[in-house]
């Protein structure tokens, strides 16, 4: 695995993640232990983008359950359906709330976080294992750029689930 995390110091979001992705290969090259692997892709995002929080929630019966992750503690279970993380693994798709205040049932772990995107994590038979979570204490920092990367980055970790 790399030691040092290398970080495009450009400014340019889609730069930071292109060198991020570069490099998740070889972190994970060679681990075969999910919570490890989970880990340090959580700490290389908060490395990169010192978002609020980042992390994982993992999909354990009907419910979602706290996995790695890098930020303030958090809720540790959420039902199928509930707040952004829930809705995200009922719907199958990627969200993108600009403003949490606006998603009805939004689950506020933080008072400080205000914007979020979460990306489902799916097996090979297209259930949901998991969810990628990024929180913002910003409300103007998430975007579409974000949402296309960071399922990108979902596909790799469905890989290791
Ligand atoms: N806000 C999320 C809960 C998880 S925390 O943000 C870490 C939600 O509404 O599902």
């Amino acid at each position: 695995m790399t030691e040092d995390l290398k970080i495009a110091q450009t400014g340019d979001k889609q730069e930071k993640y292109i060198t991020l992705i570069s490099q998740l290969h070889s972190l994970i090259f060679g681990e075969p232990d999910i919570v490890a692997n989970l880990a340090n892709i959580s700490a290389a995002l908060k490395e990169t983008f010192n978002w609020w929080w980042v992390g994982f929630y993992l999909v354990k019966g009907d419910e979602l359950v706290l996995g790695p992750f890098q930020g303030p503690i958090a809720c540790t279970r959420i039902r199928h359906g509930k707040g952004v993380c829930g809705t995200a693994w009922k719907e199958k798709k990627s969200l993108l709330v600009p403003d949490v205040n606006a998603f009805p049932g939004h689950i506020a772990c933080s008072a400080a976080s205000v914007s979020e995107i979460v990306t489902p994590i799916l097996n090979k038979s297209g259930e949901v294992v998991g969810v990628l979570d990024v929180d913002s204490e910003h409300y103007d920092v998430l975007d579409d750029t974000d949402v296309r990367f960071l399922e990108e980055i979902s596909q790799i970790c469905s890989k290791l689930l």
